[in-house]
């Protein structure tokens, strides 16, 4: 794994983005698999303004993201289908036909993941994978484990999850306890993945994905595997990783 050491949250926002507008600069028809979360949102921002600076052009590309939480309609504020149209979407020229979500509105778990993975497999998965990091090493919505998971399946959402999610909602009751997720064996497909981690918060999380043992109790740390994976982190994460 490449790791990139970035001086504060702005400068890790600008190296991410830049990294991802090589990639449309390189291939404008990219697929790139998107995140939600805080982290991203910076390198959502900075790629809305070279947008606008005519500096780069998402009109041909294709997005698919990890993943949205089970029961939320498309439009509820707190998806994540409304959190990619506020933080990106609606800010470029991409065609919203062209970027995809799993579909938590669709209550038939079974279905809704089996419709997901089969149009990620069918777009021959993705470029370039964004990712962040949850604090007990969760990558999408894939939570600690036995094994590594596949393709993209319904998960019970942990309470640190629900704990560390709920600072975006009123209430901690408001939290989905389930989402769809794409797995972490369509996750390592990506040909190239680039993880965004700040903040004291990620150090273990962010050490033990670099350094650990590889294990479904850490689903990052399945990173170590990939031969093209490249980890922008600011120092307060890389603070327990050696300079
Ligand atoms: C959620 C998302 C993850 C994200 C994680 C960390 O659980 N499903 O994709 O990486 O939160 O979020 P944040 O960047 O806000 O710390």
């Amino acid at each position: 794994m490449k790791i990139i050491r970035c001086k504060d949250y702005a400068d890790m926002s600008r190296k991410a983005a830049n990294i991802i507008s090589a990639q449309v600069i390189l291939k404008p028809n990219a697929k790139l698999g998107l995140a939600t979360g805080t982290t991203p949102i910076g390198a959502y921002q900075q790629l809305i303004k070279w947008y606008e600076k005519d500096d780069v052009d998402f009109a041909e590309v294709s997005t698919y993201n990890l993943d949205e939480y089970r029961g939320l309609s498309h439009d509820d504020p707190q998806s994540y289908h409304y959190f990619m149209r506020d933080n990106f979407f609606d800010h470029i020229n991409i065609n919203l036909d062209n970027t995809h979500v799993p579909d938590g509105s669709n209550p038939n778990a079974e279905e809704a993941c089996a419709e997901y993975d089969a149009l990620v497999k069918a777009a021959g998965y993705v470029d370039l994978q964004l990712l962040g990091i949850g604090n007990n090493g969760h990558i999408g919505f894939n939570e600690p484990d036995e094994a590594f998971s596949k393709g993209t399946h319904c998960v019970d959402l942990t309470e640190s999850t629900i704990k560390a999610n709920s600072r975006l909602f009123e209430r901690e009751e408001d939290v989905p306890r389930q989402a769809y997720t794409m797995g972490v064996q369509t996750i390592m497909r990506a040909k190239m993945i680039l993880v965004v981690a700040n903040g004291s918060a990620k150090q273990q999380a962010v050490y033990d994905m670099v350094y650990g043992p590889v294990t479904p109790r850490v689903p990052a740390s399945i990173l170590q595997l990939h031969t093209n994976c490249i980890l922008v982190a600011d120092e307060e994460a890389l603070g327990m990783c050696p300079a």
